[in-house]
């Protein structure tokens, strides 16, 4: 079918509902282009808090599905995939969780929004990539305990004076981009400023002029005299900065940087989605009521 068709089928299912649609700056493109709202993990869970709309389609991954749950646990959310999922957040279970606090008794546990409902529920407080900075010095202790991604705790450990205590998880998307991969676009492009996500390891974000969340990155942009970037990052979020800055060039790191699961929702899985109320994230109440308390006390701060 092709995308004209499946832009009609959308519009049709949505018409007379009050349905939102939100996706992650790593969705394809044309997803991006069919939703209300693009936006990274902060703006997304701003927006899911926000909406009046009864029906949220979450073109993203599982977890950010379920955090847009938790803050509206009266909405259906719907995440076109179930499939998607986000192998990061799948590297912590409550068993490690228990166990890592176990080992670190007495300290407040900071936990990356790319963890499960059920992680979120025994943690402190969240933070996504953008204010993970400003959640760490919010808190009232020297030691934090922060899971599950050791890229982004090393990225804040480098600019607080707070031990941070990081939990060994990551994205594997991220991590196979390499300092040489930075490099070699940097030769080709020696004018370009470097723009890297803080998810990249450590000798990657070195490399960056600036280190940011996928939305700061497109504000970076906006806001830069400069003309050229490489991009250190999921691929499709090349999609909004050439549109929304059309006389800049941007050079992506590679094909590395290629997120499976962002790719799994399509024009057409959005389409069924609509059109059949599929499939729709449920979670236990209490589950949900203690998760919502990381969260809120995230977007409060930050
Ligand atoms: P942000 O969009 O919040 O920067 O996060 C990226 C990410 O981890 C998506 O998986
Ligand atoms: Fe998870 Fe990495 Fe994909 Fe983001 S890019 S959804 S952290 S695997």
């Amino acid at each position: 079918m092709s995308e004209c068709d499946l832009l009609e089928r959308i519009s049709a299912a949505r018409k007379n509902k009050n349905v939102v649609i939100l996706a992650h700056n790593y969705q394809l493109g044309e997803v991006q282009d069919a939703a209300d709202f693009v936006g990274d993990s902060l703006e997304l869970s701003r927006k899911a808090a926000e909406t009046t709309a009864g029906t949220i389609v979450f073109c993203g991954v599982h977890f950010m599905a379920e955090t847009a749950k938790i803050l509206s646990p009266n909405k259906t959310v719907l995440l076109p995939d179930l499939e998607a999922g986000c192998p990061m957040a799948d590297m912590i279970t409550l068993q490690q969780l228990r166990e890592f606090k176990e080992r670190y008794p007495g300290r407040p546990v900071v936990a990356y929004v790319n963890t499960s409902a059920a992680i979120k529920s025994e943690v402190d407080i969240c933070c996504t990539s953008a204010n993970a900075l400003k959640v760490v010095e919010s808190l009232d202790a020297d030691e934090i305990l922060f899971v599950p991604d050791k890229c982004l705790a090393e990225y804040v450990a480098s600019k607080t004076n707070k031990k941070i205590i990081p939990y060994p998880g990551f994205c594997p998307t991220h991590m196979r981009i390499l300092p040489e991969h930075v490099l070699r676009q940097k030769e080709l492009h020696p004018g370009a400023l470097v723009l890297a996500h803080p998810e990249c390891r450590r000798a990657v974000w070195e490399l960056a002029d600036a280190v940011c969340s996928t939305s700061g990155m497109i504000r970076y942009a906006k806001e830069s005299s400069a003309k050229e970037f490489i991009v250190v990052t999921e691929a499709d979020i090349l999609h909004r900065l050439t549109r929304e800055n059309p006389e800049k060039k941007f050079y992506h790191v590679g094909d590395m940087a290629v997120c499976p699961n962002m790719k799994k929702i399509t024009l057409e899985k959005l389409a069924w989605s609509l059109e059949d109320g599929q499939y729709p994230i449920e979670l236990p109440e209490s589950i949900m009521n203690s998760a919502r308390a990381a969260i809120e006390r995230m977007i409060a701060i930050a």
